[in-house]
């Protein structure tokens, strides 16, 4: 019996999850996503290829893997097929036979992402700086109901024709009423071109929670590929600046349609700084030359957009709280070659307002907490090459420590460098990567 495993970020998205995944699933028989869409980017890289997969989980560069787009997902066909047409291109196998779409995924379709662009420039400098992928406005639909539209109903042309048309007349008269946006769009024109995707994904498009609950009663292993991180959840983020999906460990049983036991061993991934792409809060923000070094040697540019990442410090008080919510066992550390440079470096440890302590975390109020910050000595040596804890600069050792310390958590994991063997295994539960 191989033990779940889950991999969720604890920060706001980018802390490494694609090489977490890749470098930890080996174990498991499949690696599913449960949340997101193609908003995430997670990059892995296999020898001297360097993979951004958006919708795709990781587990697909593994032969022999099952990947699961489960339930929870916000599926995007155009993205899906653009991404397997590009990973086919490059020698990978993606199938019917190791890749499974949840039938009852909601679609993101091209009226998602209009209202996405829509309603962000509408909102000038209250817009929440989202990837423009669609994501808010289909799980809006999806919440509404008689408005989404499912995996399942890209697969009967019938079905999807008048769908489409019930959908579009409701679209076109928000969008001009709204936005004034005089361009309708075209139902039989986006029938055609969905149900082709229907065409091309239709042997991929299973009841996926039915496989991987058969998976678990087999005593298959199963990796829980977390999107976003947990600051950006829908109900425990900063919201609203957060995105519209359940991407906690909490987020693993409805959006995978598995028993919340099969959650497994829960994986944390932190950066060894802080990163936030799009607006909103962050207490420990260096918009200042360390920022700017951070973003620099963390290449810190998104995968999904290719928009500067915000950069600062490790801020333990939001780890603390995201690691509580998903009940994380071991933390995977990643990028702890980036901050080396650094004569010092901090990691805020609490936060006050007006002098005095906030007891719980507080999205409500972040933007007026001041952090309180422990200081840590830097190290100049390269950590790119080290494999091994003990090789490790004292102070960078001590950096890990501390963190184990604030978080009340083991490290498991160590990254010193985006390629697998850039892996430093530490406390971790398991045994081998
Ligand atoms: P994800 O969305 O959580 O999968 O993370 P992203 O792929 O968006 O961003 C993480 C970036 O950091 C990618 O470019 C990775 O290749 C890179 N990366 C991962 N681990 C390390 C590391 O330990 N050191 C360095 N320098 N880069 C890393
Ligand atoms: P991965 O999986 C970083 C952010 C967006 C924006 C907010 C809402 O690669 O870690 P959305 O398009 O979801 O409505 O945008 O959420 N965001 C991410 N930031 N990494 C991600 O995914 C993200 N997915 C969404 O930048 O602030
Ligand atoms: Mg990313």
């Amino acid at each position: 019996m191989t033990q779940n495993i889950t991999v969720i970020g604890l920060q706001w998205g980018d802390e490494g999850k694609g090489k977490v995944v890749d470098a930890i699933s080996r174990r498991c028989r499949y690696v599913a996503r449960f949340c997101g869409g193609a908003n995430a980017g997670h990059t892995v890289i296999v020898g001297s290829e360097k993979y951004a997969l958006h919708l795709i989980p990781s587990g697909i560069l593994r032969e022999g893997m099952g990947n699961v787009i489960g339930n929870g997902v916000a599926f995007d066909p155009a993205v899906a097929w653009e991404e397997i047409e590009a990973l086919r291109g490059r020698g990978i196998h993606a199938d019917a036979d190791n890749l499974h779409i949840s039938a009852a995924a909601n679609v993101v379709m091209p009226w998602h992402k209009l209202a996405d662009r829509l309603s962000e420039a509408s909102l000038g400098a209250d817009k929440i700086g989202t990837t423009a992928r669609g994501i808010g406005p289909c799980y809006a639909d999806k919440a509404t109901r008689s408005t989404a539209v499912r995996v399942a109903d890209l697969l009967d042309e019938q079905v999807l024709a008048e769908r489409v048309a019930h959908v579009v007349a409701i679209k076109n008269a928000v969008f001009a009423g709204l936005y004034n946006h005089d361009e309708p769009l075209d139902a039989a024109a986006i029938t055609a071109e969905y149900a082709d995707y229907g065409k091309k994904l239709g042997a991929m498009v299973t009841n996926t929670g039915v496989l991987l609950r058969q998976a678990i009663a087999a005593g298959e292993g199963i990796c829980f590929e977390g999107g976003q991180g947990s600051l950006l959840d829908i109900d425990h983020g900063t919201f609203p600046f957060v995105t519209s999906s359940s991407v906690t460990a909490c987020g693993v049983p409805s959006g995978a349609g598995v028993p919340p036991k099969a959650v497994g061993h829960v994986v944390g991934i932190v950066k060894a700084y802080t990163s936030r792409v799009g607006a909103g809060p962050f207490p420990t923000e260096q918009d200042n030359e360390i920022g700017n070094l951070l973003r620099e040697r963390g290449h810190e540019y998104g995968t999904t957009t290719g928009r500067p990442r915000r950069c600062g410090w490790l801020d333990a008080v939001a780890v603390r709280y995201t690691a509580d919510l998903s009940g994380v066992d071991e933390i995977a550390l990643m990028l702890l070659d980036v901050p080396g440079t650094l004569e010092s470096l901090r990691i805020c440890t609490g936060y006050t307002i007006g002098g005095e302590p906030v007891d719980a975390y507080d999205a409500s109020r972040l933007d007026r907490v001041e952090c309180q910050y422990e200081e840590l000595p830097g190290w100049s040596a390269e950590i790119e090459g080290m494999t091994r804890f003990e090789d490790l600069p004292g102070e960078a050792q001590h950096y890990v420590s501390r963190i184990e310390e604030i978080l009340g958590r083991p490290v498991g994991i160590i990254s010193v460098g985006p390629r697998r063997d850039q892996t430093i295994l530490h406390h971790s539960a398991l045994e081998t990567l």
